[in-house]
């Protein structure tokens, strides 16, 4: 039996309760995963009254699925972070993760955390699946990091693949459930709360208000830490705008024991694009390997389960006798320069997105930022990471990066029915269906139970594809992704798939 979960217990989160009364606060935080929570655990330290909301459960969303490496390396290799931005602001973009990290550590001193923080190092090693030689290529990006002041050496075998490598020194990894539990309970109490099963609506800018379960939050400051970022107050328009530098990617991850002390307890990623990635964790009789990539752009895969068996075929190369027990998918947002966009998008408004694969690090640095923000504080990152910052030379044109979206929405008119009939969707499926002029997504899970909601995603009208691999809808222009049930797991869609009135298991043309 293959688990679908990634090894991080979430039963030891706390639960709170659903919001049910209006509340006061000095600054309402959206979102319950870790920029969510790590921004309210900085800002009640400083005497703050923070109310933080959470849609479903706390981390329960793409913070629960993270592989949890603490890395200052950005998922943007050094040389074109350095070409994007000069040296001194790539030299300032790995500083962020390292203080990122560091501040991680000290909330675990503090608060004596036991989540098996370690400082480990983190290995980029020559390409798991090309064969070339890339010495010199990665001799020179080493060369880089040491000249910009990171620990970095060159190796000419990695400890895992035996390929060339450059091993970072000081990077770490802990169990994020373990740490986002200990946050989350220090943060309600004077004045502060959590409330989840609260999505946040009908935002106003004066006075500054949101509502949730119909009851109304007053704030002298919002912050959204949502993932892909809740429109908030900044209109729909540029919410639009700052959606069109962001693409979605659905990332895969397989788990594995190993034998004990065969390999460095490190983090490993390689220089493919994109990037395997893997994380070894030594037990006292066994070491565990998490082993993950085969990225694509949320929605676009035709058979998600295979990116699976892909990446168990490529680990069966180096451990042969791997067994995968646990398989999972996550998503990550990626943005036009390989920096994530963090800083004040309106008034008294604070969005935090676009991590990549550097959710931990980038997300707590966003967790600092806010801090400061609130508080009126200047902060070393602001301008670097500041969501209106100029595009940059050689940034991907995030024009291009979004082309999707208008071949989807001329594509989708002509969508055929994927089934004639409800009785056409087996057990663990689902299937788009042409019927009274609507599609309709429809889907049946292992029990045989039916759900049937429209196929037109609600962010800008694409139609959702069915994930095999999640049982999700995912749409393909910006990553939105719905149960079958229709309810929101990931926007930019804020509103769930809208249900069908007409429910018959009827013949369609
Ligand atoms: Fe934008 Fe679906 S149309 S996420």
């Amino acid at each position: 039996m293959i688990a679908s979960r990634p090894p991080w217990d979430n039963s030891r989160m706390p639960q709170f309760d659903k919001l049910n009364d209006d509340v006061d606060c000095d600054v309402l935080v959206i979102g319950g995963g870790i920029t969510g929570l790590s921004t309210a655990y900085l800002l009640k330290q400083t005497g703050q009254r923070v109310c933080l909301l959470e849609r479903d459960r706390l981390a329960h969303g793409d913070t629960g699925c993270t592989t949890a490496h603490l890395a200052f390396v950005t998922d943007i290799r050094l040389p074109s972070l350095q070409r994007t931005f000069g040296s001194d602001r790539a030299r300032l973009a790995w500083q962020g993760g390292e203080a990122a990290i560091n501040t991680i550590e000290q909330i675990v001193d503090q608060e004596e955390i036991d989540c098996c923080f370690h400082r480990i190092p983190g290995f980029l090693q020559a390409s798991l699946e090309l064969n070339r030689d890339e010495t010199q290529e990665l001799q020179e990006e080493c060369n880089l990091a040491q000249e910009l002041g990171f620990a970095a050496s060159f190796q000419a075998t990695s400890p895992f693949s035996g390929q060339p490598a450059i091993r970072y020194a000081n990077q770490a990894k802990f169990d994020p459930l373990r740490y986002l539990a200990a946050l989350a309970k220090a943060i309600p109490g004077d004045g502060s709360a959590i409330y989840e099963e609260s999505a946040a609506t009908d935002f106003s800018a004066d006075p500054l208000e949101a509502k949730a379960n119909g009851h109304r939050i007053n704030c002298h400051h919002l912050v959204i830490a949502s993932h892909v970022p809740l429109m908030g107050q900044i209109g729909f328009f540029n919410a639009t705008l700052l959606q069109s530098k962001l693409a979605a990617y659905s990332t895969y991850a397989i788990g594995t024991k190993v034998p004990a002390a065969r390999y460095d307890e490190a983090s490993y990623w390689d220089t493919s694009n994109p990037y395997y990635y893997l994380r070894i964790d030594h037990h006292a009789d066994y070491d565990y390997a998490i082993f993950g990539g085969k990225d694509h752009r949320t929605g676009a895969a035709s058979d998600n389960r295979e990116r699976f068996d892909a990446l168990a075929e490529i680990l069966h190369k180096f451990i042969p006798e791997a067994r995968v027990d646990r398989q999972w998918s996550g998503q990550v947002i990626e943005t036009n320069d390989g920096l994530p966009y963090i800083g004040q998008t309106a008034e008294r408004q604070f969005v935090a997105t676009g991590f990549g694969g550097n959710g931990m690090t980038f997300g707590t640095l966003a967790a600092m930022l806010a801090c400061d923000w609130v508080l009126g504080a200047k902060n070393l990152w602001q301008d670097l990471l500041s969501v209106d910052r100029k595009p940059v030379t050689h940034a991907v044109d995030y024009v291009q990066e979004n082309l999707s979206y208008p071949y989807h929405i001329v594509a989708d008119r002509f969508q055929r029915s994927e089934a004639r009939s409800t009785r056409e969707v087996k057990r663990g499926e689902g299937k788009l269906l042409r019927r009274d002029g609507q599609v309709i997504a429809c889907s049946r899970d292992e029990t045989g139970k039916l759900s049937q909601v429209s196929a037109v995603c609600t962010h800008m009208g694409c139609l959702v594809h069915w994930n095999n691999a999640e049982h999700t809808w995912d749409c393909p222009c910006h990553g939105s992704r719905f149960q079958p049930s229709g309810d929101v797991l990931a926007g930019p869609a804020e509103e769930p798939l809208a249900q069908i009135k007409n429910q018959r298991e009827a013949a369609v043309k």
